[in-house]
């Protein structure tokens, strides 16, 4: 039979830097009490000058490994899921790779906007699940704020930063991930979008004037999508478990509007208390809330092994998904992990690299065929 992938360990990383709705008030014209009643959102995270996306995925991933007790080298798979990746290429996941040694693994950027940690964790246990690979660690990691503009109060109040990250591993128990949809409808791509920096408008003198490098948004078409989508994909990726909702235990949704929670749940006839929010203190992290939101539910004692949890979320693109997991916890395994010395080693090993391609270029010059 295939294997099953598991969930065996999990980490978040936030940035220290907290910004309040008072002081969103000093900077646009809001108000805390706007925002509240219309978000749910009171504070959320900013990354420093010296955070990244990719710094923020690593902290965060570097927590998964270790609950998981898994050292770098035996990752098969990264999947970095985001909607503000460092560069355009190459691959913010190809530099998490890097810095945390993982020497054997494949890793890949996935943008399905805030959808893309459930696309992200269907897409590594499908590949568990075939035998094609045994571990992967699948992260959402965001620095939206890098990409708002702070003078649209419509969006600015909406985003924070912050990441999180699974490991899953094949495991024989019927456990880990149990069923995922994943959906699109490019048709409303322009009811949440970033114009700019693509190849369809290069960054020019015109696109900066013009501002199309910050995040545009139709909220209140948004909002509607997202609560009908929620619901569906909630029914679907539960019925496709051969589950019902009575067998649900948690819901842990994407983070971005406690109203559009609230209507989706009750949609549901799913009781609030068994659904998780914590955007009060986040903001909407995109596609590392779902996560984030994870990392709580168990730390708070919420999300326990045996429990069936349903993830659900939707973002630009359109897209949306729902994926349903049965909680187990991490393998027991006595192997001591040294994520210390891992990093020290990851390092030197990307060092030494990188001076070995400029040996090379030096001794092999013009006679290198390939230059
Ligand atoms: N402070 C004060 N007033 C504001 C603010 C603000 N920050 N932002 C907008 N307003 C004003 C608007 O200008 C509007 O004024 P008007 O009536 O004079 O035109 C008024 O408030 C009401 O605006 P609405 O759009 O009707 O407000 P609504 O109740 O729909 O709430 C919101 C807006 C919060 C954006 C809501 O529509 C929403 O959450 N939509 C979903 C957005 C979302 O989830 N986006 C992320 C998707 S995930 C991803 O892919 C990243």
């Amino acid at each position: 039979m295939s294997p099953f992938a598991h969930i065996t360990g999990w980490g978040m990383a936030v940035p220290e830097k907290v910004l309040t709705n008072f002081e969103l008030e000093q900077m646009v014209e809001t108000t805390d009490e706007w925002i509240v009643s219309r978000t749910g959102i009171r504070e959320r995270r900013i990354v420093s000058d010296d955070q990244t996306t990719a710094s923020l995925a690593i902290e965060a991933s570097k927590r998964a490994l270790e609950i998981a007790k898994i050292n770098p080298g035996e990752i098969d798979l990264i999947i970095v899921s985001t909607s503000s990746p460092e560069f355009l290429f190459p691959a913010t996941a190809s530099l998490v790779q890097d810095q945390l040694g993982a020497v054997r693994a494949g890793a890949f950027d996935l943008l399905a906007a805030c959808t893309g940690f459930i696309y992200g964790l269907n897409i590594a246990t499908q590949a568990i699940r075939t035998g094609s690979i045994r571990t992967a660690l699948v992260i959402g990691s965001e620095t939206l704020s890098r990409l708002v503009d702070w003078t649209d109060r419509d969006t600015c109040v909406l985003f924070g930063d912050g990441a999180g990250a699974f490991v899953l591993q094949a495991g024989e128990e019927r456990a880990g991930l149990l069923s995922a949809i994943m959906r699109s409808d490019g048709s409303g791509r322009d009811l949440l979008y970033l114009p700019g920096g693509g190849s369809r408008y290069p960054t020019s003198i015109e696109t900066v004037n013009e501002g199309l490098h910050y995040v545009k948004m139709k909220g209140r078409e948004v909002f509607r999508f997202a609560t009908r989508v929620m619901v569906q994909a909630t029914k679907e990726a539960v019925n496709k478990a051969q589950l019902s909702m009575d067998d649900i235990q948690l819901i842990i949704p994407h983070q971005a509007n406690k109203r559009i929670i609230e209507v989706a749940v009750k949609n549901l006839d799913f009781p609030m208390e068994r659904c998780i929010v914590n955007l009060d203190r986040y903001g909407n992290t995109s596609t590392a809330s779902i996560p984030i939101a994870t990392c709580e539910a168990i730390n708070s004692g919420r999300l326990k092994p045996g429990d069936h949890v349903v993830f659900v979320g939707f973002g630009a693109g359109l897209t949306w998904g729902a994926a349903v997991a049965r909680w187990s916890g991490p393998f027991p395994r006595k192997q001591i992990v040294r994520p210390a010395f891992y990093n020290l080693y990851a390092r030197l090993r990307s060092i030494i690299n990188r001076i070995l391609r400029r040996i090379d270029a030096l001794i092999l010059g013009r006679d290198n065929p390939y230059t």
